[in-house]
């Protein structure tokens, strides 16, 4: 592993993934990103001028502009962060998360298939250079919801039941079969909800931590009662390190941060930590096609690869509100923008 390409690294998870990589190895790393609304170089201000990464903006979806960075770059390695990743937009706008979560997906393959096998022109002949490996970022969101029991394992059928999830279970099933019919040297990452520094406050901890501060209402779903499982994003970066080193090709691993909570445990702490009143919550309409609990069962990546997350939620939480809180600027660029025409289109119709 050498040059590895990190796609949506100007993202949240992407950027906290190549500090980490360059913290951790001497490798370069070539981030492209097409700065849709949630790309942001601010992410990346502190490593712009480090000699081992390079910044491209492009999208996942143009093939010759993506052929061009594996020729030039020498790719060895794809890391696949790149999509459309909140719930909520794909319900009023379905067709890019489509386009760019499966599309996209499938074509980083296509270049990397043609770039990475030995004989290209031969249909029938799947040999690779070595070490070279496709890694997909997906969610544990493609399994759909559970009830009040049960975890979501790798072998569990999967059931998506928003926009955005279906568009990763089908990005998820092109990588599968790309490894089927191709061969090509794939993992597969099925991680629960992220939460760290540099997250867009369109998700739900900077935007509850944001409104918070600003003593604006914050907006529950439903009877905030749905259940996640909470993976500081700085064990998540870790976990994608440790498959990509020591992953067994064509596996997929699931990651998640055994720490199950209900949204409105979420916000309360917030506001106690923040030291504002509970009068500050506004029950809204719930989410179309709401799932209620993600659960992860973490026994193969820990029992195979000995990652395990190192974060509380206690102590992860707490890190990220004064992390929040310390960097308001950076906040502020961000919701000074767009970010106010989303917010009261969305929760306009979410008004009870
Ligand atoms: P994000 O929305 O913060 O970042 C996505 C990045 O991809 C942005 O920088 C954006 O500009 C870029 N991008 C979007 N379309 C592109 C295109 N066509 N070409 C190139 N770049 C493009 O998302 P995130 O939260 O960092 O998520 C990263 C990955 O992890 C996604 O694949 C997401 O599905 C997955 N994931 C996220 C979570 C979570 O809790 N955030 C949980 C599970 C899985
Ligand atoms: P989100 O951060 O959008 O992640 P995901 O939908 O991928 O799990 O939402 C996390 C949970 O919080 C989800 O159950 C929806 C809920 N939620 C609210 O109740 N209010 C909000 O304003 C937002 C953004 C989310």
């Amino acid at each position: 592993m050498k040059n590895i390409l990190v796609t949506g690294g100007a993202g949240f998870i992407g950027s906290n993934f190549v500090h980490l990589m360059l913290k951790n190895h001497d490798y370069n790393i070539i981030n492209i990103d097409s700065l849709t609304y949630a790309g942001n170089l601010d992410n990346l201000k502190d490593i712009e001028n480090d000699s081992r990464y390079t910044f491209v903006k492009a999208d996942i979806r143009d093939r010759a502009a993506v052929t061009e960075i594996f020729k030039k770059y020498d790719i060895d390695t794809v890391v696949n962060f790149a999509a459309e990743s909140h719930v909520d937009r794909s319900i009023t706008e379905p067709e890019i998360f489509l386009t760019t979560n499966i599309i996209g997906t499938q074509n980083l393959l296509d270049v990397a298939k043609s770039f990475w096998k030995i004989n290209p022109d031969d249909k029938y002949s799947f040999d690779y250079k070595d070490g070279v490996k496709y890694l997909q970022v997906s969610t544990d969101e493609v399994y759909g919801a559970l009830g009040k029991t049960g975890m979501f394992m790798e072998t569990t059928p999967l059931s998506p039941n928003s926009p955005y999830s279906a568009s990763k279970a089908s990005a998820d099933m092109v990588v599968r079969a790309y490894h089927e019919t191709f061969k090509m040297p794939i993992n597969i990452t099925r991680c629960s909800n992220n939460y760290g520094p540099y997250q867009f406050p369109e998700k739900l901890i900077p935007l509850m931590i944001n409104n918070c501060k600003a003593g604006k209402s914050l907006p529950v779903y439903g009877d905030g009662m749905q259940i996640r499982d909470w993976l500081h994003v700085s064990d998540h970066c870790a976990a994608i390190d440790t498959v990509l080193h020591k992953g067994k090709d064509g596996e997929i691993y699931n990651v998640g941060g055994n720490n199950e909570k209900a949204n409105i445990e979420i916000v309360k702490l917030i506001i106690k930590a923040l030291g504002k009143s509970e009068d500050l919550i506004k029950y809204v309409k719930d989410r179309p096609g709401h799932d209620r609990r993600y659960a992860i069962d973490n026994t193969k990546i820990t029992t195979e690869l000995g990652w395990a997350p190192k974060y509380t939620f206690e102590e992860g939480i707490k890190e990220t509100i004064e992390w929040y809180l310390a960097n308001e600027e950076w906040m502020n660029k961000i919701t000074s923008g767009e970010y106010t025409k989303y917010y009261d289109n969305m929760y306009k119709k979410a008004e009870k």
